[in-house]
């Protein structure tokens, strides 16, 4: 209905620039929890956030991030087909350390990108259309913390 047609039409601009939204939104977390940065050490190289943000490796998971948040959009009618992806994408975040109170913080990163990049359109409405399917996102990939 209206949510998914907010979440597409702020997304058809945004998902064709994915670097620089995703650094915007990277730039925004490690503001929020620098100590996520350490998570991204990639065998150390990574020491300061402007290493960090222009590391090949830092920007591929930039990337990742944004391919994900792509496919949950272009998923909006049967996100749940993404269940087994996002239950093994949690697996992976649970093997290198990363704890799932963190997504609260992607999260608010996230929002503030959809802030910054959509100005006069991120209205109320949108942003819980945003929150509503992230929450659904996070919550397939909690569920790759369980035994
Ligand atoms: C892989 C960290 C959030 C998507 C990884 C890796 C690390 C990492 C260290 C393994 C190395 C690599 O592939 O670059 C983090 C941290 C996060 C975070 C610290 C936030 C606290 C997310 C979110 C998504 C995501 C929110 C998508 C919604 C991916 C994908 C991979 C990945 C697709 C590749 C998995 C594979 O190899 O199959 N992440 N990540 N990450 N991450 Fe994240």
């Amino acid at each position: 209905g209206k949510d998914k047609q907010l979440i597409r039409d702020s997304w058809e601009k945004l998902g064709k620039n994915k670097v620089p939204h995703g650094i915007v939104m990277f730039t925004r977390l490690f503001e929020l929890d620098p100590a996520l940065l350490s998570l991204f050490s990639y065998k150390t190289k990574c020491g300061a956030v402007p290493d960090c943000l222009s590391s090949p490796e830092f920007l591929d998971h930039v990337t990742k991030v944004m391919v994900v948040i792509d496919a949950a959009v272009n998923h909006l009618d049967d996100l749940h087909s993404l269940e087994d992806f996002l239950l093994n994408l949690g697996k992976k975040h649970h093997a290198v350390g990363v704890k799932t109170q963190s997504f609260a913080v992607v999260g608010e990163a996230l929002l503030h990108m959809l802030q910054c990049s959509l100005g006069a359109s991120y209205t109320t409405a949108l942003r819980q259309a945003w929150l509503n399917m992230y929450s659904v996102v996070v919550s397939a990939m909690t569920r790759g913390w369980a035994k």
